[in-house]
């Protein structure tokens, strides 16, 4: 039942890629409107997640509170609102004694914080890993899971330990996303000195660890950048293509009230969320690397297969692609060469040939070709 709970990779909103401490209840109720006013919500798009900064202190029986001035009527009343929106209420906390904007953690207090968070009506609980004092992480992991468990209301754990303890060997059952990479940079390449990281650097983090993701256990690849302004349109089409490739949850990051054409246009493509959340639940691999010309595939259920052309250089690519000649390893529903499919492609929205014959397109730079084959009926 635990697992249950994240069948498919949770999508929702956080706020810290944008709003960082910046938050409050009018900010948050604001994105929960929003949410539902431009079609996130029936995207597919759900939990709406207050990051670091929501606390201030304990009171004098270590019962967290949240701060009076950003969030006056507390969290209950918030969560309520959010709730009466048909979405679902995300809160943060930290495995140290603070969080890494040094607010309060939830070391020493984790039944006692859980239970709080089941009162006010959490659904989803961020739990970060900044001034961890040496814990092991498997075992604070554990204790905050149990923690939920025992808090009698159901909640999805995120493990948010950048990958430092490979949580994806140990976190299935115990959270139900985890993270595997330090903090997403709004940027297509690069990488910082303290281990930020561009969409590049985390699809090829993720590119190994696809045997630890399914149904209810996921590789996290971390919150959305798309809408924030660092890349451009081509470079998000790869950043939600990849994501949805990789089974990683869906968490957009921007502001929700100011979203352009072009970032709705990427944020609520349905075809490209429906590979993310595919039942089956598989993560998509790299099997064809050429020098930064990646194709990858994704099986999907009913024996269909979502496969991206990935172009990471910076001039186009122009794909002339035969099926046939490629043997193509997938789960042994997907034949390539006993069947024909249909190709769909799912940024254009249009049927664009068969694999009995070559695909030919154009790829722009650091752009994508992502299509979906489904078997021609006979
Ligand atoms: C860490 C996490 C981020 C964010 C911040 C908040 O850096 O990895 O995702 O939650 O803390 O302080």
């Amino acid at each position: 039942a635990y697992l249950a709970q994240a069948q498919t990779p949770p999508m929702g909103w956080n706020s810290w890629n944008k709003f960082g401490c910046n938050v409050s209840e009018k900010l948050i109720m604001d994105m929960a409107d929003k949410m539902v006013k431009t079609g996130m919500k029936n995207a597919g798009y759900q939990y709406v997640v207050i990051d670091d900064c929501w606390q201030v202190e304990r009171d004098s029986l270590g019962f967290i509170q949240a701060d009076p001035d950003r969030f006056p009527h507390g969290m209950k009343y918030l969560a309520d609102y959010i709730h009466s929106k048909g979405l679902k209420f995300g809160l943060y906390s930290c495995a140290g004694s603070y969080t890494c904007q040094g607010r309060p953690g939830s070391r020493g207090h984790q039944f006692q914080d859980a239970l709080m968070y089941a009162k006010w009506g959490v659904d989803f609980l961020k739990y970060d890993w900044c001034s961890d004092e040496g814990q092991n992480a498997q075992a604070a992991y554990a204790t905050m899971s149990d923690a939920i468990k025992e808090s009698g209301r159901p909640m999805i754990l995120s493990i948010c330990e950048w990958g430092e303890h490979e949580p994806w060997k140990w976190g299935k059952g115990i959270g139900h996303l985890w993270r595997v990479t330090a903090d997403i940079r709004d940027c297509y390449q690069c990488l910082f000195d303290w281990g930020g990281v561009g969409v590049l650097n985390v699809i090829d983090k993720m590119a190994d660890l696809y045997p630890y993701a399914g149904p209810g256990h996921w590789n996290d690849a971390e919150m959305l950048e798309v809408g924030n302004g660092g890349m451009t349109k081509d470079e998000y089409i790869t950043h939600f293509s990849m994501w949805c490739m990789l089974a990683a949850p869906l968490m957009a990051g921007n502001d929700l009230t100011k979203m352009d054409k072009d970032t709705h246009e990427i944020l609520t493509n349905k075809e490209v969320i429906a590979v993310d959340q595919d039942p089956m639940g598989e993560q998509g691999r790299r099997f064809m690397d050429m020098g930064e010309k990646e194709i990858w595939a994704k099986p999907l259920s009913n024996g269909e297969l979502a496969v991206c052309f990935l172009n990471r250089t910076d001039f186009p690519w122009k794909l002339d692609y035969n099926w046939k000649a490629q043997t193509i390893y997938f789960a042994n529903e997907v034949n390539i060469h006993a069947n024909e499919y249909v190709i769909r492609d799912l940024w254009k929205h249009k049927d664009i040939g068969t694999t009995a014959q070559n695909t030919k397109a154009t790829i722009p730079a650091h752009s994508v070709l992502m299509v979906r084959l489904s078997k021609k009926a006979k």
